[in-house]
């Protein structure tokens, strides 16, 4: 589909054959982003996410990512994610009701830990890199659907004074700009102080500090390269993977029969006087089929991250415009009834029968495309299995009962328009 906002050529792909004709097999083509001003100026710019691609800071952080979130790396961290997936059990235990934001705990804790070292020891909902970050996305969302803002489109706007009438916009810039800051100073200065102290706390910032002799020493550009770092992969990993966690209660609560059959699979090949380990994986298909079904039901990113294309190209006999943005329609592409017969139903049986390979595996595009494709994959498959094999061990997860008629009472779902 192809519109043309303010100017802007935009497609909306929804097929994942052109989606990979585009994004993947003509890659060096369409691998940019959409140039987003107003993320710029709150502080995001040198964010991997937002990166044109192909410069040296795109080409250094998607080095980085692969080597300290690629499949062999995270390896490393399983120790941190059985640790705190048990921890959130316990949670699950305590307060039941409060398991949204425990979700959330859960997700944020095992990331800062992974990042920075941070261990956070209370309840993560009030730990302040936690609260400082959730600020400074609630006021980055605040600012509008990056890319779209009116000052992405008019980005002359931009040298207008905040105090203007109708600059209100600017205004949320300006106060989004120092949350940012700090969520991203804080947890860095932190691990950087534990370092100059002599603690080594192991995670991706301390390995990237190895690299310098004396760290008082390091330059500001050094440092805004770092910390950009580590909060992109906090802030590219929290909504997401906790989104598909939340989905996965959902879908449970509303598919017993589903769960029942991934506790029979667990209780046999675990036994019951253990909970399920990162090794047990390879022997419990079952939760893989769940996670997978999940994450194509309902995908965290519906709409992905836009793609940019650098130079015209000829695609079906049209002619795509050179800096057009590419929209990849990811939740059309997982309702696919093609490739997943009667779309709307959970089924994790339908990979059973398909016993696709790691290379054609069909839920790939929810992670998204081509040289752009997310980073953080393995690492969000880590942290939803352990998690989803742990509840389901430990608990059945149950519709609440009205207290009068004491009637199951089955969540009806709702979803908000955004990015996740
Ligand atoms: C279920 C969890 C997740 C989902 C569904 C997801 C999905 C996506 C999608 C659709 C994109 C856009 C890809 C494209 O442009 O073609 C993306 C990019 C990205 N993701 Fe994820 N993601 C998840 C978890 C994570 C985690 C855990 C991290 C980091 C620890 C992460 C870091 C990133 C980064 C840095 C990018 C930007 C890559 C680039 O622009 O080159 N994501 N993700």
């Amino acid at each position: 589909m192809f519109l043309k906002a303010l100017g802007r050529p935009m497609i909306v792909v929804s097929s994942v054959d052109a989606a990979y004709d585009l994004m993947k097999k003509k890659g060096a083509i369409f691998s940019d982003r959409p140039t987003a001003p107003v993320a710029d100026m709150i502080g995001w710019g040198k964010a991997l996410s937002l990166l044109l691609y192909g410069q040296p800071q795109f080409v250094k952080q998607r080095r980085l990512m692969q080597e300290h979130l690629g499949s062999s790396a995270i390896r490393s961290y399983d120790k941190i994610v059985v640790n705190r997936v048990q921890k959130f059990l316990h949670r699950l235990w305590l307060q039941p009701d409060e398991f949204c934001q425990d979700i959330h705990g859960l997700v944020a804790s095992i990331i800062v830990e992974v990042a920075y070292g941070y261990s956070i020891s209370g309840n993560p909902a009030g730990d302040k890199f936690i609260t400082e970050n959730e600020r400074a996305a609630r006021l980055t969302s605040l600012c509008g659907n990056i890319g779209f803002t009116t000052m992405d489109i008019f980005p002359s706007l931009r040298y207008v004074p905040a105090c203007v009438p109708g600059m209100g916009l600017k205004r949320k810039m300006l106060e989004a700009r120092d949350a940012v800051r700090t969520a991203l100073t804080l947890p860095f200065e932190w691990a950087k102080s534990k370092k100059v102290s002599g603690i080594n706390m192991p995670s991706i910032i301390h390995t990237l500090l190895d690299e310098y002799d004396d760290l008082r020493e390091m330059s500001y550009e050094d440092e805004m390269d770092l910390k950009i770092f580590a909060g992109t992969v906090y802030n590219g990993g929290t909504d997401t993977t906790r989104t598909a966690i939340t989905m996965f209660f959902l879908m449970m609560v509303l598919n017993r029969d589903v769960q029942k059959h991934a506790q029979n699979e667990i209780d046999s090949i675990v036994g019951l006087d253990r909970l399920p380990l990162p090794e047990d994986r390879p022997s419990l298909p079952y939760i893989d089929c769940i996670l997978k079904e999940v994450l194509r039901i309902h995908p965290p990113a519906p709409l992905g991250l836009a793609h940019a294309s650098t130079k015209t190209h000829e695609y079906r006999g049209w002619s795509i415009p050179a800096r057009s943005m590419i929209i990849p329609n990811i939740w059309h592409m997982m309702k696919d009834a093609n490739t997943f017969p009667d779309p709307e139903k959970f089924d994790p049986d339908r990979y059973v029968v398909r016993g696709d390979t790691a290379a054609d595996d069909p839920i790939s595009p929810v992670f998204g495309f081509g040289r752009r494709a997310c980073p953080g994959k393995a690492f969000a498959d880590s942290i939803m299995w352990t998690t989803m094999a742990n509840v389901l061990a430990a608990y059945d997860i149950l519709p609440s009962r009205d207290p009068v008629t004491g009637d199951d009472v089955y969540p009806v779902p709702e979803f908000e328009s955004g990015l996740i």
